[in-house]
């Protein structure tokens, strides 16, 4: 019986995945690296140095013009989430956390990301989530396992009890390999691995999701 949700942030509650994917832009144009909207969805999830590593691909830079890049690129990130409000939570998420609390299910977010605890804070909705895995959790980034298995642990849940929601391709391999169930929302090229693939979470009830899940309600 699922206990657990555990979410993505950047792109799965809030739209901060388009902030990320901004200030990535404006740092590969600074440096005159080709890259684009369609190069940045393979990003998704992706720590903010295997990200760098995969824009700069084999070009080469010291270990100190890269440091410099991602201190740039986050100070260009940090600045575009100063001004997120609990208006920036995507369509059905308040709805969805607010329902799995009522009824008792545990709630984590997991999320690649060293900025995730200020989105939550500007978002509101830290006294909605009973964990918090961040950038800062595990080691291996997505798609290893750790960081989902490193949430159910601080929800005190098996794997095989909580379900993850995902807008990453990388987020998706994760949740299979901590042996989760997956929800991926997005398109199936990006998160068509997933149990349940919809759109977004706009309208979703968590009956929706477990008959998705399970072919019924359980
Ligand atoms: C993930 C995002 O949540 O966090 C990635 O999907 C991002 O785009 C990663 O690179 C790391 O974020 P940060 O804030 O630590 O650079
Ligand atoms: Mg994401």
């Amino acid at each position: 019986k699922i206990q657990g949700v555990i979410f993505d942030l950047d792109g799965v509650l809030t739209d901060t995945a388009e902030f990320h994917y901004r200030a990535w832009q404006r740092l590969a144009d600074e440096e005159g690296i080709p890259f684009d909207r369609q190069a940045n969805e393979a990003l998704r999830g992706i720590s903010r140095r295997e990200s760098l590593m995969r824009i700069v691909g084999d070009r080469n830079y010291t270990e100190a013009q890269l440091e410099e890049m991602m201190e740039r690129k986050n100070r260009y990130y940090v600045e575009s989430i100063q001004d997120i409000t609990p208006n920036n939570l995507l369509p059905g998420a308040r709805e969805l956390l607010d329902e799995l609390r009522a009824a008792g299910i545990k709630i984590a977010i997991g999320s690649a990301s060293k900025n995730a605890r200020m989105v939550i804070e500007h978002l509101g909705i830290a006294d909605k989530v009973d964990a918090i895995a961040d950038g800062y959790s595990v080691q291996l980034s997505k798609p290893a396992p750790d960081l989902f298995l490193h949430a159910a642990e601080l929800l005190g849940l098996e794997p095989s009890q909580c379900v993850v929601v995902e807008d990453a391709e990388s987020g998706i391999e994760a949740g299979l390999a901590a042996g989760m169930l997956t929800v991926g929302l997005g398109p199936a090229e990006r998160v068509g691995k997933a149990h349940v693939v919809l759109p977004s979470l706009e309208g979703v009830t968590w009956e929706d999701l477990q008959s998705q899940l399970f072919g019924t309600a359980a």
